[in-house]
């Protein structure tokens, strides 16, 4: 795959987070994330693939763009068949209600690359390289603590585990807090707390626990890129669940790693912060219509981590104007 694709699949996140940003803290998510899928399609258009939507916003009956298995981009004569997985805004929540790291999301792999995953859920755990060996999914919470304790030369007290704020948890915070370790509760939004476990800086070592497995694919496109460890596996909540997964080639009963979530190493990410967090800047609105935008860019080919910090003058992009 073209590295310059690296830089348009920026411009695709910072569009959605452009437009989803309007929405903090007005207390409509479905607004929120309605605009991130606006932004997102219309500038995937501009973008030269031939792509389908593998993990997107829903099945073609319930979601009207970037549905799974919608084609979408330029698909010129020389565009590259890929598969892509979005989620134009994770934490539709967090912006209804003006809170942190929410984000807009987006890989790419060559086609047939990335698992499709119906909207379920997925049991997680996710590392950064040092203990990227060490984790198995199968063993006890106390197992993988003590496996990554060793593997990162801290003392039990210093490590640092994230998980979803759920009732479902519970029982996986009653193990944390017994083995000694400390806890980041979040709201929202699993993609960057598995992100963050890979950048020393955040002080996270691990995320554990339930979440969507879209956000678990695209996750798992993340950390191949940054050499972090993620295994998975699919939770079904009913019997249609089970059927879709199923159908999709999916198998309940499997561990995934990252080369079973991912089977390519030409993986291509882009994230937006769209509210300010620990790892990215949300986006600011600034005086004159204009705005800037922080994204992290991921190529597992080169490993290059990248940042791209851009100041947007809005009254030079004409789909943007529309916004106030
Ligand atoms: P949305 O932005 O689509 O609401 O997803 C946010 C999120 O927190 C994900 O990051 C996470 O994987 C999932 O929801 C967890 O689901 P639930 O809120 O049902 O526990």
């Amino acid at each position: 795959m073209d590295r310059n694709l690296a830089l348009n699949l920026a411009r695709v996140t910072e569009a959605a987070a452009l437009q989803a940003a309007r929405y903090y803290g007005r207390g409509d998510k479905n607004a929120a994330d309605q605009a991130a899928v606006d932004g997102m399609r219309r500038m995937f258009d501009t973008v030269d693939i031939d792509g389908v939507v593998v993990i997107g916003e829903g099945e073609m009956d319930e979601a009207p763009m970037l549905y799974i298995g919608e084609e979408i981009g330029k698909k010129t004569e020389n565009s590259v068949k890929v598969d892509i997985a979005v989620d134009p805004l994770d934490g539709t929540t967090s912006i209804a209600k003006g809170r942190p790291d929410a984000i807009s999301v987006v890989a790419i792999a060559p086609r047939g690359a990335l698992l499709h995953a119906p909207d379920t859920y997925m049991d997680k755990i996710a590392v950064g390289p040092k203990a990227k060996d060490v984790i198995d999914i199968n063993k006890s919470v106390k197992e993988n603590l003590e496996a990554v304790r060793k593997a990162l030369g801290k003392n039990m007290s210093e490590v640092t585990v994230v998980l979803l704020d759920r009732e479902r948890h519970e029982g996986i915070v009653k193990e944390i807090r017994e083995a000694g370790a400390r806890i980041k509760m979040i709201s929202d939004g699993d993609v960057l707390a598995a992100i963050e476990t890979c950048f020393e800086s955040t002080g996270i070592d691990m995320m554990l626990g339930i979440g969507g497995a879209p956000e678990g694919v695209l996750a798992a496109c993340a950390l191949k890129c940054l050499d972090g460890g993620f295994q998975a596996k699919l939770k079904p909540v009913d019997e249609e669940q089970k059927r879709r997964i199923l159908e999709m080639g999916g198998d309940l009963n499997k561990v995934y790693d990252i080369d079973d979530l991912v089977k390519a190493d030409e993986v291509v990410f882009a994230a937006t912060g769209v509210s300010s967090g620990g790892l990215l800047n949300g986006v600011v609105y600034g005086p004159n219509n204009t705005a800037k935008t922080q994204t992290l860019v991921l190529r597992n080919e080169s490993g290059t981590i990248r940042y791209i910090d851009a100041i947007h003058r809005l009254d030079k992009k004409p789909e943007y104007a529309k916004w106030k």
